[in-house]
This record gives C-alpha cells, structure tokens and sequence, in this order.
C-alpha cells in the first residue's frame, strides 16, 4: 500500500491531502485566500506567498490528523512545482523538501495543470467500500486531455500520466478567467464561474448572439477575450456609454450568463470534437474548475457517448484546487520510478 501527502500551493490557495494507493483520498484540506485578495480584484502575489508561510505548517498537520497518519505511515511527498507563482511555488516546494529531508521520505515535482487530469481517478477513502475493485483501473489510453481551470484552457493527447503532449492551449484568457470576469461585469462577485452558473439557469440562452471565436479552421488553440469584450459590450455599451449591468433587468442579466455560458460549451465542444477527428483515442479525460460546470459536463457527456469513449470527470470536490490530485499523481510518478532530488526547483510556466 503506498501513501502519499501531496503539497499545492500554486496560487491561492493552501492545501494539503494524503491520498492512499493513488486513488482513495484519506484528508483533503484546502483553506482559500478569496478573502484576502477580493478588495483587489486579483489574486495579489505577495499576499499569497505570505498567507502559504503563515498557514501551510498548519494545514499539513490538519491533513495528517485527519487521515490518521503519522510520518512513518508515508511513502513519499509529491509537491506542485510548476506552472504558478513563483513566490507560492516555493513555500509549498521548500516544506515539502524539509520534510522530504527530515522523515527521509521520497520526494517527487508534480505539474499542477498534469494534476487536474489525474483528479477523476479520485474517490474519497470512506467511499472504497462501495467501490467493488480497489485497484486503479487506467483509463483507456492514449487519452485526449482537456484542462479548464482559471490559469489554463489545455487540450493534451496522454500517452500516460508521465507522458502529456500539448495539442493547443488558449492564446490569451484561460476559460475561467472568462467565466469570472463575466462574472465581474454582472457585479456577481468572485469566484464567477459558479455565479454565472446560478444566474444562467434563469436566462433563455438565444436571447443574445455572442461571436465564437476559433481561430484557424484547424486550429486546437482557445481564445475567450473577444468572448468577454462582446459581453462587456453588451452590458455596459460601447466606450463613452455610462451604462452598467445594474441598468439591465434580472432577466436581461441571466440571458447575458446564459449566452455566455453556451457559447463558451460551444467552443469546448467544436475543439474536442476537432482533436477527436485527428487521431483515435480511447478516452476523453477532463479537469479543472470549470468541469464543476454543469453545461459542460452535459456537453462533454454527450459528446463521448457519441464517440463511443470513456468519460473521466473528476467529483465535484476535485474539480477545483486541490492537493489530493497532486498526492494522486505523485503516486503514480513514484510507481513509474521518478523522484526528486532536494535541489528540485519551480517553474513558472510549464
Ligand atoms: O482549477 P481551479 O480551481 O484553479 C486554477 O487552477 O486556475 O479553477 C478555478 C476556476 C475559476 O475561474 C472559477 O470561476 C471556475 O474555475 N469555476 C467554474 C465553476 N466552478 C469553478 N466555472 C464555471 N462553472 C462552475 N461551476
Ligand atoms: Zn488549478
């Protein structure tokens, strides 16, 4: 039996989980910095840094209590060191090493976007029971990768989970950011993504007629700015107009969410399907905040029962930023024999 504590502190928030044979999650902490940063509008660096210092020694300890281990009950240490902040990158990366050093365990860098792809292999521990096999069945590979988070919109073909190429990525907005800033326009609050989500429910969808954006006629690369300038358009008029969504009718503002929401699915869905045409593959695996989303799930269902392919999504609790996923992978990196030595180093953009 392997047990691993996975370490995230890529941005903001700090998180800390034991995952148990790479697939039963036995803790999964994470305290988010949203308070923190709200009054600036963003996630500020330097107050993310500071915040992982103060809270990480705590919220390890928490995981561990809660999964009812102790250090010798662990097999290694997996840590997110790449892409991120820098000065988050670090604080996660410099525990995780002293730790590493301290218990003598196995230490492994672990590629957060990777990470969310792993997260549909995730089961929470006290859920196995029900679960008749309790080993990892792989999903059928090579497997097409969709990541969709705030920080990333990444299409990869997965020959396995230590073998990831890039297909296309998007050139400017990552699809949650698009969500949020939407979000922002519709004075929702943060994080949007949900928000939108809610307020869409209400809305009639063709009430409004939004441009997709796709690129070359081939291209697998995203682009969500003009998605999110035409939305803004929309809702406050063009440059010099005083209006805002305040001046807009609940109904007009759930279906301005509403179009947005289903032009963005439009988009995942044409891009997939693109990817899909190119070569065979024999799952489509999705992670990332916004596979939380419940039009895109429906999509991307579809569109692989269609194609006669499995689906892996992550549960709802995994979609968004965790550690359980970066414990998850790291297990399955130490199964195929990597480690890290302690001068391991982090990387902003992979
Ligand atoms: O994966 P994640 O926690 O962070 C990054 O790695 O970036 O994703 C966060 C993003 C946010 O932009 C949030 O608005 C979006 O995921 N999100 C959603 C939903 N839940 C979270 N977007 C659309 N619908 C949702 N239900
Ligand atoms: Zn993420």
């Amino acid at each position: 039996m392997s047990c691993v504590l996975g370490i995230e502190t890529t941005c903001d928030e700090t998180a800390c989980a034991v995952v148990e044979d790479g697939r039963w999650v036995r803790s999964n902490v994470v305290r988010t910095q949203i308070d923190l940063h709200e009054k600036y509008g963003g996630v500020v660096p330097e107050i993310a840094a500071r915040a992982h210092i103060e809270w990480l020694n705590d919220i390890i300890s928490e995981a561990m209590a809660r999964a009812g281990v102790s250090a010798s009950d662990l097999t290694g240490i997996g840590v997110a060191h790449c892409p991120g902040l820098v000065g988050c990158l670090l604080i996660g990366v410099s525990a995780a090493k002293a730790l590493a050093y301290a218990w003598d365990k196995p230490l492994v860098g672990v590629n957060h976007v990777h990470a969310h792809l792993y997260a549909g292999a995730l089961v929470p521990a006290e859920k196995a029971a029900d679960i008749m096999a309790r080993s990892l069945e792989q999903p059928p590979l090579p497997a097409l990768g969709l990541v969709i988070s705030g920080g990333h919109t990444t299409l990869f073909e997965v020959e396995n989970f230590n073998a990831l190429h890039r297909l296309g990525a998007t050139i400017d907005d990552a699809v949650g950011e698009a969500f949020d800033k939407v979000a922002a326009i519709l004075q929702l609050g943060y994080p949007g993504g949900p928000l939108v989500e809610k307020l869409s429910r209400h809305g009639h969808a063709n009430a409004v007629k939004f441009p997709l954006s796709l690129l070359g006629k081939e291209s697998l690369d995203f682009s969500f700015s003009g998605l999110k300038t035409a939305v803004l358009y929309h809702v406050n008029g063009r440059r010099g107009t005083q209006r805002t969504s305040a001046d807009l009718s609940e109904q007009q503002r759930a279906d301005t969410a509403a179009a947005f929401e289903r032009t963005v699915v439009e988009i995942l869905e044409i891009k997939v399907r693109r990817a899909m045409a190119m070569r065979r593959y024999g799952s489509l695996i999705v992670g990332g905040g916004v596979s939380a989303n419940q039009a895109v799930r429906s999509m991307l269902q579809r569109v692989a029962q269609e194609a006669g392919m499995a689906l892996i999504l992550p549960a709802m609790e995994y979609c968004t930023d965790n550690a359980a996923m970066i414990a998850g992978l790291a297990a399955e990196l130490f199964k195929q024999g990597q480690t890290a030595d302690l001068d391991l180093s982090v990387i902003a953009t992979a």
